[in-house]
């Protein structure tokens, strides 16, 4: 008998068509009537799939008695009620790795973009300004990147600084020995280190507001903050106010902490670049992403070990 999914978030464009071969599929999004729909299928739905950024609630999770497994496109895990689900036996997969390349892309690609002024350059080429009001950019190449959160990501981040004659520097909780890069212990000492830093460690509570005024006051006038990771990792206030004040130089921004919503006062401001949690929003990441999701779901339900690890 085919297990029932519910699918309770956006999902790659792949997914669902692949899903409907082998299962029973409800779709939340879209649905006239979310909570009728619910309703009529809690009893029967044994699988859930979602994506990083909408997660899950717990109250969903409560009304899905016979749930087995969430399978979510993305590898943050902070929105998938970790705690919840192993209480109540249920696994919990991601998508590690196919991501990597892109987010570190969008990482690069921000730093370039909010130091050498990219978008104010082609906003005033499309005002018909050329270059007059635009002022000069900062170098990108072979300044000091300091990444906290050297995992899959951030690894992938400093193959490509590399390339720029960047000085690499990192902060963890654990050295890494396999890397060649300078490990520093301390989050502020890193900091002061770093003429960019970029965030890309996971979100919760371990890491919530590490990015504090500190931590802006030690990256300092000359420093720009990247963020890649979690919206929630950075201090928001502290930060507005550091870029007001003068005391980092400028940010670039793919996460915030109230999703779609932006503080208004970054909307202003010309050292700031700004992108809608965009870093693995390419197609062959999500397809990658959403057949992971599939593979996963279909293995757990055929009894066959999972293709990535297991919450
Ligand atoms: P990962 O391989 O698990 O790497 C995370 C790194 O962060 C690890 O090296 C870990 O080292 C470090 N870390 C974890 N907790 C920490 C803490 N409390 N203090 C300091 N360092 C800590 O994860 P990943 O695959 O690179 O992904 C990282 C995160 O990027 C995801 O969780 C997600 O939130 C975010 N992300 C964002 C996007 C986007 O679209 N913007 C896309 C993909 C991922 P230690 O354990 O040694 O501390
Ligand atoms: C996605 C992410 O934007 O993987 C993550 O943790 O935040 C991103 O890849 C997200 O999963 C939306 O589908």
């Amino acid at each position: 008998m085919k297990a029932n999914i519910l699918v309770a978030g956006r999902v790659p464009p792949n997914v669902i068509v692949q899903l409907e071969e082998d299962f029973i599929v409800h779709q939340l999004e879209g649905a006239p009537d979310p909570e009728a729909l619910i309703r009529s299928v809690q009893h029967d739905v044994r699988g859930l799939v979602t994506n990083a950024v909408q997660g899950v609630s717990i109250e969903l999770l409560e009304a899905l008695p016979k749930l087995e497994i969430i399978a979510s496109s993305g590898i943050g895990a902070d929105a998938l009620q970790l705690e919840h689900a192993r209480a109540a036996g249920i696994q919990v997969t991601v998508t590690p790795d196919v991501l990597n390349e892109d987010v570190a892309d969008m990482a690069i690609a921000l730093m370039l973009a909010v130091a050498r002024k990219l978008c104010l350059a082609d906003r005033a080429v499309r005002a018909g300004e050329w270059f007059t009001k635009l002022g000069l950019g900062y170098r990108v190449s072979g300044k000091r990147l300091g990444i906290l959160g050297l995992g899959r990501i951030g690894q992938a981040i400093a193959t490509r600084a590399a390339a720029f004659d960047m000085e690499i520097a990192y902060h963890q909780r654990t050295y890494n020995p396999d890397v060649p890069y300078l490990y520093k212990d301390q989050l502020l000492a890193l900091a002061e280190f770093s003429d960019f830093l970029v965030v890309i460690v996971p979100g919760g509570a371990a890491t919530e507001n590490m990015v504090n005024s500190e931590v802006l006051d030690a990256l300092g006038p000359e420093g720009t903050l990247i963020n890649v990771g979690r919206g929630s990792t950075v201090d928001e206030e502290a930060l507005v106010q550091a870029l007001q004040e003068g005391r980092i130089r400028a940010a670039a921004l793919d996460v915030f902490v109230d999703e779609p919503n932006v503080p208004e006062s970054l909307l202003t401001m010309d050292n700031v670049v700004l992108s809608p949690h965009y870093a693995s929003a390419t197609i062959e990441t999500r397809l990658a992403m959403g057949q992971l999701v599939v593979d996963n779901l279909r293995a757990h339900f055929s009894g066959q070990a999972l293709l990535t690890p297991a919450y």
